[in-house]
């Protein structure tokens, strides 16, 4: 499962790279990650966080009826990277680690806004002794 999940977003990288040609700039924004430069704010992502995540993962990322804890193993930074997060929003999940349904994707949220709710999100998991 690991490794999948690994290797499926490198594979994606690699093709989103190859693909990256007509856009301008480096890809990053077709991506959807934050650009160079970028520094993460875990106090801005919680709000941000809050505002539209809370809804199926609970206010503190500990899950709810609508969907599963993020402060959780399965979403370490090895076996899911931040990259996984930043798709998820992107292109919503499907049903695959639970049975809550897909993840819809959510809508304007910048590659930096997600940039700061990965930060905070990763700041819970490793507060929950979760790296
Ligand atoms: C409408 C409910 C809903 C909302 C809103 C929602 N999620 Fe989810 N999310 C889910 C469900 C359900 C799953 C689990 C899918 C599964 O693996 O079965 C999930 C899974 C995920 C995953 C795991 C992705 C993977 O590759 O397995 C991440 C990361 C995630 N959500 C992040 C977020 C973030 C960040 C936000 C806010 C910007 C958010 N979610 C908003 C319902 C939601």
């Amino acid at each position: 499962m690991t490794r999948t999940a690994g290797a499926a977003a490198v594979m994606a990288l690699a093709l989103a790279a190859l693909a990256g040609c007509g856009e301008g700039g480096d890809g990053r924004g077709r991506l959807h990650l934050p650009g160079p430069g970028f520094v993460p704010d875990p106090g801005r992502g919680q709000a941000l966080f809050r505002a539209h995540c809370a809804e199926c993962h609970g206010v503190d990322a500990r899950g709810t009826a609508k969907g599963p804890p993020l402060v959780h193993p399965v979403y370490r930074p090895s076996h899911h990277a931040d990259l996984a997060f930043h798709f998820a929003v992107r292109d919503g999940v499907r049903q695959h680690h639970w049975h809550y349904g897909d993840m819809p994707p959510v809508p304007g949220l910048t590659p930096e806004a997600v940039g700061h709710i990965v930060a905070w999100v990763r700041a819970e998991q490793r507060r929950a002794g979760i790296r």
